[in-house]
């Protein structure tokens, strides 16, 4: 059957699904030409039990999401918010190799709608090119809760279970190489630990396969400078880990 022939098994199911719909658009041209009415599966279809599909990845895309996350009312945060802040990455959409997650949104970020737009977010920047990362080009920023916690106080437990859908679906649709989780309470509810900030940080972890290197939250350098030393360690440990799971790709 000539349709069977034409679909390879490295090509993605999305590849192979446009593929279909153009062979049943030359159906009605080529004399004889015949394609199935259903799109075949094959071996990376979510649907077969060997590629369950990822938790949370209920979205087709992180533009998608966003308006999903803008229109969320699931916890108390959403009454106090100005505006919801998603999440920003290279050209909203595209992979990044690197994903960075914090707390939750503060005043600036709650009175814009972007992540990381204040003060630590201006030296959370800082601390990313200093390694060759930037928002604009290589990684996604995103928080564990969505919606501005009042007096920037830690998100809830209830708060962050609320927004976890979110955060796992961003994580399938970038699928980052590699996750900077900034301060403790990122660390905890994106591992599921109860470790403190100063055991966690500078040790690798995994989060579903992709590994998770924790450091200290850019706030906690503003307040502290004796951070900014064992931070750099950290950050120069991620570009070092990074770069050789880019090389050996
Ligand atoms: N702190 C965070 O954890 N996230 C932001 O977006 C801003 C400040």
């Amino acid at each position: 059957m000539m349709e069977y022939l034409l679909y390879s098994t490295t090509m993605t199911a999305s590849e192979k699904s446009i593929l279909h719909e153009l062979l049943s658009l030359a159906e009605g041209s080529i004399d004889g030409f015949r394609v199935a009415a259903q799109r075949p599966p094959f071996v990376d279809d979510p649907e077969r039990p060997e590629n369950p599909p990822e938790p949370g990845a209920g979205f087709s895309d992180l533009a998608e999401l966003g308006e999903a996350v803008r229109a969320c009312v699931s916890c108390p945060l959403a009454e106090g918010r100005l505006n919801a802040v998603p999440g920003e990455g290279p050209a909203d959409g595209r992979r990044a190799p690197v994903m960075v997650i914090g707390e939750g949104p503060g005043a600036d970020e709650d009175a814009t709608g972007r992540p990381f737009v204040g003060r630590a977010g201006q030296l959370l920047d800082k601390m990313l090119s200093a390694i060759g990362l930037s928002r604009a080009e290589n990684c996604y920023i995103a928080n564990i809760v969505k919606c501005r916690p009042p007096e920037n106080r830690e998100p809830a437990p209830e708060e962050a279970a609320a927004c976890r859908r979110f955060l796992e679906a961003q994580i399938a649709l970038v699928r980052p190489r590699a996750i900077l989780a900034l301060g403790r309470t990122a660390a905890q509810n994106l591992l599921g630990t109860s470790e403190g900030i100063n055991r966690l940080r500078g040790s690798w972890r995994d989060y579903r396969g992709i590994p998770v290197l924790p450091t200290y939250h850019p706030s906690a350098l503003l307040r502290d400078e004796a951070l900014k030393r064992p931070a750099w360690e950290d950050l120069k440990e991620f570009r070092a880990r990074l770069d050789e799971l880019l090389d050996g790709q």
